[in-house]
């Protein structure tokens, strides 16, 4: 999604804005843009394409200790120079950079027309200059004509805004789209995104939906739509920048599927206890008796999140015997949901910002429902917005396709069925063999990467293929799931998952040589349906690429993972699906870590 840095302290702006640009590169976007200024008057420069362009646009003389950085995701108006951010009003006086959609802009725009005013661009975020260029002549005040005009605002927005006549200080404002403030030595900086400021500093503050901010090199204060100060704590972010380096790899995705080990290995770090064979989970802040008190368990994310969900969902039925089930995020907030007190919620979200999950989270809260997060930006809105949860700390994701929060997710997930299943029926002796399990998920995640070249080979067989068939039964479902994600969104492969079970009740009709078949056949109770399934695609001349615990006759391609406890096993499942999506993708010469049409964190409806 579109990207907003602000720089206002004693040194030029543009080459921090520029850095800080080059950092949100990975959320995706279309077009690039900033504004500085100097001398009581605005220089802007927007370009359609990447940083590197905008950065080659702008002259070595660009000066201006104040200034505002865009990058653009098109959602009004085609991606052009003329559409990307900063947007001025008609004086040229303000310069605001926009992240969200302004639900009411047609409308407003009509107004503002019928008022004279001329619009350079197709954008929605445009008529937010022109209200605030005609407020701040009334009050002469930045932040409070951003006040009044956020007050004839429909829609999500987070926003950055300069005056050149003010050149000292920077408005924001948030409201479903996140803003960050990013506290430095004299100087100060804000973004949608840390990664944007980390190289600066790494003091922070969140603002909340509706709240403002006005900063200047030498503090801040934040203020609600009301005009009411708000009291922030700063807090620490523990990734620095060296978190966001691809580390020599050719790509973040391949850098982020190898971190795995040490990802798992920190999710798992001090959260097992081997005398009780328990897992501790502080950040839940629920003792025994409300542990115990929940009859459901209700998951929900969105994409990749929502099929760890799923994962999730298995391992708390299967460990605590806990009715627990998953849904879209995106769906569940639409459907207004029957909020239960015995329902324990739980939201999944790698960047803490997907709009619609944090949709979601404010609804069942509005609801009185219980709603834990299992989240991986510290810090972000929906681990605040929620009651309590379990942090992944699997360090920033840069790559567009979830990788390592996938995998760290799902061992969180493991961790929290544990729990409800110790506090429960869940025996001392199966605690310790899912503890031992867990325990052995980093070694046996090395092993896995070994078979790359193998898997390389096999990506670079199939990746000519129309399309692809993943199958999977209970637990493998949600790994087929997973795995057809990967390809889809990363080579551009279709790529459709059934469970293995409903094959002929309809898709079977599709299997041929032209449409391969990647089947996830763990050994265990259900081995044999499994097996029977693949002789039913064999049959119907289907090639099969099988992803278990040993090799079959029936596939005409095995990938061997080693074997971990039942439950357990689609955790290291995953993995080799990340590999075969990532080779078919450089196969495919696809832009792996910034795939066409999608963003790193959605936080658009
Ligand atoms: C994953 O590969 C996707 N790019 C996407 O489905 C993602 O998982 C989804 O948008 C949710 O993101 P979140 O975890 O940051 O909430």
């Amino acid at each position: 999604m579109c990207g907003i840095v602000a720089y206002v302290g004693p040194k030029d702006a543009a080459p921090i804005l520029l850095e800080g640009l080059q950092r949100l590169e990975y959320r995706g976007y279309d077009s690039a843009g900033l504004a500085v200024v100097n001398a009581k008057s605005l220089r802007t420069r927007k370009v359609k394409g990447r940083v590197a362009d905008l950065a080659a646009a702008v002259p070595a003389k660009f000066k201006g200790t104040i200034g505002i950085g865009h990058t653009r995701w098109a959602t009004h108006g085609a991606p052009s120079d003329v559409n990307a951010h900063p947007h001025l009003d008609q004086e040229q006086r303000i310069a605001v950079v926009h992240n969200g959609i302004i639900e009411n802009a047609d409308e407003l725009r009509r107004r503002l027309e019928g008022e004279g005013v001329k619009f350079e661009s197709e954008t929605d975020s445009e008529v937010l200059s022109h209200l605030i260029g005609r407020m701040v002549k009334d009050t002469d005040s930045l932040r409070e004509a951003v006040l009044r005009a956020l007050k004839s605002v429909v829609g999500t927005y987070g926003i950055a805004v300069v005056d050149a006549q003010r050149p000292g200080e920077i408005v924001v404002a948030r409201n479903g789209s996140p803003i960050v403030l990013g506290l430095g030595e004299k100087e100060m900086f804000a973004a949608s995104d840390v990664a944007a400021l980390i190289r600066y500093t790494r003091q922070v503050v969140h603002l909340e939906d509706g709240e403002l901010a006005v900063i200047k090199a030498d503090g801040f204060t934040t203020f609600t739509s009301d005009a009411r100060e708000t009291a922030k704590e700063p807090f620490t972010v523990d990734w620095d920048a060296g978190h966001y380096d691809n580390g020599g790899y050719e790509h973040y995705l391949l850098k982020e599927i190898s971190e795995q080990p040490e990802t798992v290995a920190r999710t798992l770090r001090g959260r097992m206890d081997d005398r009780f064979h328990i897992a501790h989970l502080g950040g839940l802040n629920m003792d025994a008796r409300e542990t115990r008190s929940f009859r459901r368990v209700k998951i929900i994310g969105c994409g990749s999140a929502y099929y760890s969900g799923q994962m999730g969902a298995q391992l708390i039925e299967e460990l605590a015997r806990i009715p627990a089930d998953a849904e879209p995020a995106s769906e569940f907030r639409y459907r207004s949901p029957v909020v239960e007190p015995d329902t324990l919620y739980v939201a999944i979200s790698q960047s803490g910002e997907t709009y619609d999950t944090l949709a979601a989270v404010q609804e069942l809260k509005r609801k009185g429902g219980r709603v834990l997060g299992i989240v991986n930006t510290v810090g972000s809105a929906i681990a605040r917005e929620t009651d309590g949860g379990i942090y992944l700390h699997a360090g920033p994701e840069v790559s567009v396709a979830s990788t390592k929060a996938f995998t760290s997710t799902a061992v969180a997930f493991a961790l929290l069925a544990l729990h409800l299943g110790r506090v429960r029926d869940l025996s001392p002796a199966d605690g310790r063999r899912i503890c031992e399990g867990l325990r052995r998920l980093p070694e046996q995640i090395e092993e896995i990467l070994t078979l790359e070249d193998r898997i390389k080979e096999l990506a670079k067989k199939y990746a000519d293929a129309p399309g692809m068939m993943f199958v999977g039964r209970v637990r493998g479902y949600p790994v087929a799931r997973e795995g057809a994600q990967k390809l889809k969104e990363i080579s551009y492969v279709h790529a459709e998952a059934y469970p293995a079970s409903e094959l002929k009740h309809g898709p079977l009709a599709l299997i041929s040589p032209e449409l391969p078949t990647v089947a996830i056949v763990p050994d265990d109770e259900l081995l044999d349906k499994n097996l029977t399934t693949l002789g039913e695609i064999r049959a119907r001349h289907g090639r099969i690429l099988m992803v278990g615990h040993r090799t079959s006759e029936a596939a005409d391609d095995c990938i061997v993972v080693p074997k971990n406890e039942v439950e357990l096993d689609p955790i290291l499942l995953t993995i080799p699906l990340q590999l075969f999506a990532y080779h078919a993708a450089v196969a495919l010469d696809r832009d792996v870590d910034r795939p066409r049409n999608l963003a790193k964190s959605v936080t658009v409806e």
